[in-house]
């Protein structure tokens, strides 16, 4: 089943151009400038009239939550929190009939979720889930909700899941921002043509897998890691440095660049690798600022910038030049060397990447 791969992890990494493919099958055409979630628009009155969106889930589908915070915010101005299902269902949050719930979760049977899910239904919310398990808990818990389509997901460590929830979210917020004309349709037609021509974009990505692999072989005895971004961005450090810990073991972080100087800067020596993601436009110079006050500190750099970059590639340590795509969309193309580097030194470390311990593929008890 693993076919010509050693790990369903690697497998799973190589899957998600794919997975990406058809997780926006028959829901949107570029030339034809339309998007088409099934259950967003049977609901679209309602999500039209929420006064705002709450998403909730647990871990990498968390990550992919706060993702779809700065993309609903961004495209369709609708205000959003994001919350851990976990503490969500136990703080006795507000939550009212006006509001727009989304869970996410790749198993669709993640316990806390669930849980979130039906406190939300008990005060009224409208639910929807984002799930990959078809049939799966979550799924049926819901008032409506859009498959991922990513295929079974066998390792513990989540990737294809996490880029196909990240397809769903951006399809969502631009059917939304669609109806309530808050994107302009030439916005529009150039997201979903972005869209359209990311799969190719992260087949480039994984032919990286060779210079990734011997970055890995020079950091895999590091003791902690850092992984930096502003933006767009910031989720993906933070699921960068989960997919490092959950299978390496190294403990790492992940950070918005610009609070690093509020305490991680502390953290700075030469043996600390600092994984920046620089992809970003319009960020540019605060995070090659960033990257300094690092080399200032003698750390080391790995960062992920646009291809054809100059100035961060004069600085850093080592650079993983990625093709550049608007910046609602890059995390679909920034985490793919983050889960290729993770996975290579846990490789490396002996580690069992697609059962590491202590961990579950779906946690079904709080
Ligand atoms: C990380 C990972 C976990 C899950 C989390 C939620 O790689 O797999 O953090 O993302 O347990 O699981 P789902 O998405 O099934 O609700």
């Amino acid at each position: 089943e693993k076919g010509d791969f050693e790990h369903y992890m690697l497998k799973e990494i190589y899957e998600q151009p794919k997975a990406i493919e058809d997780s926006f099958r028959g829901r949107m055409n570029a030339s034809g400038g339309w998007i088409k979630m099934g259950g967003i628009t049977e609901y679209s009155a309602r999500i039209a009239n929420a006064e705002r969106f709450v998403i909730t889930a647990c871990g990498t589908s968390w990550h992919s939550g706060l993702l779809g915070e700065y993309i609903i915010e961004d495209l369709a101005r609708v205000p959003v929190e994001v919350e851990y299902a976990s503490e969500f269902r136990y703080r006795n949050p507000i939550v009212r009939e006006s509001d727009f719930v989304i869970a996410i979760s790749q198993s669709g049977e993640t316990a806390d979720t669930l849980a979130a899910i039906e406190l939300a239904k008990e005060r009224q919310a409208l639910v929807y889930g984002i799930c990959n398990v078809i049939g799966s808990s979550i799924a049926r818990a819901t008032h409506a909700g859009s498959y991922t389509h990513a295929g079974p997901e066998i390792g513990v460590a989540s990737t294809k899941a996490f880029s196909t929830q990240v397809s769903i979210l951006i399809l969502i917020a631009l059917q939304i921002a669609q109806s309530k004309g808050a994107i302009p349709q030439s916005k529009l037609r150039q997201i979903l043509y972005e869209l359209e021509s990311v799969p190719n974009k992260i087949r480039e990505v994984l032919k990286l897998d060779d210079q990734i692999r011997e970055i890995a072989a020079v950091y895999k005895d590091a003791k902690n890691f850092l992984y930096l971004g502003r933006g767009y961005n910031y989720p993906v450090a933070m699921e960068g440095a989960l997919k490092l810990k959950e299978i390496s073991y190294i403990h790492a972080e992940g950070y918005p660049a610009a609070e690093m100087k509020h305490g991680p800067i502390a953290l700075i020596d030469e043996e600390m690798p600092v994984v920046f993601l620089a992809t970003n436009v319009s960020a540019y110079e605060k995070i090659v600022s960033n990257i300094q006050e690092v080399k200032a500190r003698k750390g080391k750099v790995i960062a992920v910038v646009n291809e054809g970059d100059t100035q961060i590639k004069a600085m850093a340590d080592h650079c993983i030049e990625v093709p550049q795509v608007d910046e609602v969309i890059s995390p679909l193309v920034t985490i793919v060397p983050l889960q290729l580097l993770a996975y290579h030194i846990a490789i490396m470390r002996g580690c069992n990447v697609d059962q590491p311990r202590n961990l579950a593929k779906s946690v079904t008890v709080e």
